[in-house]
Order: C-alpha cells, then sequence, then structure tokens
C-alpha cells in the first residue's frame, strides 16, 4: 500500500479486513517492522479516538510517533499554486510537505471540510496537497470528504459481530444541533458496499449524500421502513450536501430510541462516537446491551495498524 485515503487505496476489503482481525489477535507480532520508523501526525482538528488509536497502532509495530496540533501550534499554511502570500498564509504547502516528509516514514492528517463551499470541500485541498508534495506514503486521519480508518473500522466491526453471511446495515442520518461534514457517512457507504452485507441508508429528505458514492445503495425515507429487518443500525449525522453544509431538520423523530431498535432484528447499535446522548440516541439504546461502540472504537487501533503494516511493508 502506498498511501490510504479513500477505499480506491484498498485492494479487497474483505482481505484487509480479515487480516485486521488476525493482526488483533497477535498485535506484536510485527513490532520489528516498524523499529526506528516514525510516524508523523498533522491534526488541524480535534480527536481522542484517531490520535490515540493511531498512536497506539504504531506503537503497536515499533514505530515511534510525532504529533503536531497544526492549526494552534504551526505556520497558517497556503495551499494556492502562484498564491501571492501577503494575507494569512504565512508558509506554503510545499515547503511545509516536504520538509516534514525528511522527518518521518509515514505521514497521517485530519483536515474537515469547512462547509462553505461544497467545490473546495470534494476537491480535498489539504490532503491531496500532501499527497502532492510529501515525499512519505500519506494516511487520512479524515479528510473533507472521507474517514477511512473509521470505515475499516466498522467493517472489522461489523464481520466480527455479524450472525449471518448478510447482515442487513443501515445507516440512518439522526439530529444534531451544528451542521457535521459527510466524511463519516461518505466512507463507511464507501466500504460497506465492498462487503457482503446488504446496505440501505435513512435519511429525511434533503440529506441524500453524493451520487456517485450512493451509486447501487438504497435510499428509504421512512426510518421506520429501514429499521425492519436491520441487523445492524449505525446513526450519524450529516449536513446537506444538496444545501451545501445547511442544517435542514433537527427533527427529534429521528433519534435512535429503544422503540426504533425494536423494529430491528435484534440490531447491534453503532456509532463513529463522539456522540452527542439524547440528541442522537437515547441513552437506552447506547447504554443497551446491543451497543457495540466501545468494541467499535477499539477497532480503530487495529484498521490503523493494519494499513500502516501494509504501508510500512510497501504490500
Ligand atoms: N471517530 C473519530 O474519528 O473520533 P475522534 O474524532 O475522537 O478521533
Amino acid at each position: 500500500m502506498k498511501k490510504y485515503t479513500s477505499i480506491k487505496d484498498v485492494i479487497s476489503l474483505p482481505i484487509l479486513v480479515e487480516e485486521a482481525i488476525a493482526l488483533k489477535k497477535n498485535p506484536f507480532a510485527f513490532e520489528q517492522l516498524g523499529k526506528r520508523k516514525v510516524l508523523g501526525m498533522l491534526f488541524f482538528n480535534p480527536s481522542l479516538r484517531t490520535r490515540l488509536s493511531t498512536q497506539k497502532a504504531a506503537l503497536n509495530l515499533g514505530m515511534d510517533v510525532i504529533v503536531m496540533n497544526i492549526s494552534n501550534d504551526g505556520w497558517v499554511l497556503e495551499f494556492e499554486d502562484g498564491a501571492v502570500m501577503e494575507n494569512n498564509g504565512a508558509e506554503h504547502v510545499k515547503e511545509a510537505a516536504q520538509v516534514i516528509s525528511q522527518y518521518c516514514d509515514v505521514l497521517a492528517i485530519r483536515a474537515f471540510a469547512e462547509l462553505k463551499n461544497r467545490e473546495e470541500d470534494y476537491a480535498e485541498k489539504v490532503i491531496s496537497s500532501f499527497v502532492k508534495f510529501a515525499t512519505v506514503p500519506v494516511i487520512s486521519l479524515e479528510s473533507a470528504t472521507g474517514h477511512p480508518l473509521q470505515a475499516l473500522a466498522d467493517a472489522i466491526t461489523i464481520k466480527e459481530f455479524q450472525q449471518k453471511e448478510r447482515p442487513k446495515v443501515v445507516l440512518s442520518w439522526a439530529p444534531h444541533p451544528r451542521a457535521l461534514p459527510q466524511a463519516v457517512a461518505n466512507s463507511f457507504v464507501e466500504f460497506i458496499k465492498n462487503t457482503y452485507a446488504e446496505l440501505v441508508v435513512t435519511h429525511p429528505k434533503g440529506y441524500e449524500l453524493n451520487n456517485e458514492i450512493m451509486e447501487g445503495v438504497p435510499v428509504e425515507y421512512d426510518q421506520n421502513k429501514a429499521f425492519a429487518d436491520a441487523d445492524f443500525i449505525y446513526a450519524k449525522n450529516w449536513s446537506s450536501y444538496t444545501e451545501y453544509g445547511k442544517i435542514l431538520s433537527t427533527d427529534k423523530n429521528w433519534i435512535i430510541t429503544n422503540a426504533k431498535m425494536q423494529l430491528t432484528n435484534s440490531a447491534k447499535f453503532m456509532h463513529c462516537l463522539p456522540v452527542r446522548r439524547n440528541v442522537v440516541v437515547a441513552d437506552e439504546v447506547l447504554d443497551s446491551e446491543n451497543s457495540i461502540v466501545i468494541p467499535q472504537a477499539n477497532n480503530r487501533t487495529y484498521a490503523a495498524q493494519i494499513v500502516l503494516k501494509k504501508i510500512l511493508e510497501n504490500a
């Protein structure tokens, strides 16, 4: 693997999932692989799980890790080619990416959507500039439009908990007081489409995701109908793609409650976290036996570790 910024970097998702599950059983088996190799992590946005699980994954492989909260501690970066840098930008990504590449063997970056301009966000200015100018492999720790490490952890979790060959997996929009990116939902769809699961997406009208990503995936606007016979419910809020970045609904009827879960085939409840309790999902669901959000978060380590392993092996 030469980089990991989307599903396009994965040759076979089912095989990668199996390899991650095997690695989880013996996480220190490759602790020599990363010896004297450095993972550099740049955060333009906050994180709990991504930051800690990716560090742990690197440590399991014997790597050293350097982390920078670049928005707070670094120079303001300029991304425009040919920019006359008279304004905020103090350092161009051309130099920054090459300089950082001299300090690390793998570079991982988190840079969220700004949700102001869809074309700009979907052009992936930050991550694609680092891919272009860095001289080491780049990993996405969540970009403007995708969260591929989260989606890999989600695929691992579904594989571990599924009780049938083709489980029904429902991605359900849920309300949220703030406008959130589509990144987690986009990657979840892209990844789960590449498994043996039956995927259904449910959301209020106006929350349709990018057509290209949704190709071949049914949308059911009636959440109750979508939940019928589901084996997994994956809750996530996202802001509108069509009316870009807008909150079109805060309809509390979309909160995941016990009553909703009772429509399912005793489904497991998933969420990428962090989650707002009793806004996105009721306590009764999150604290229930069917909630698998904690083992799901644990799998972030093994998702990151299998990706780092493949990058270190260039396999
Ligand atoms: N799910 C996830 O990416 O969590 P963090 O934002 O805390 O890293």
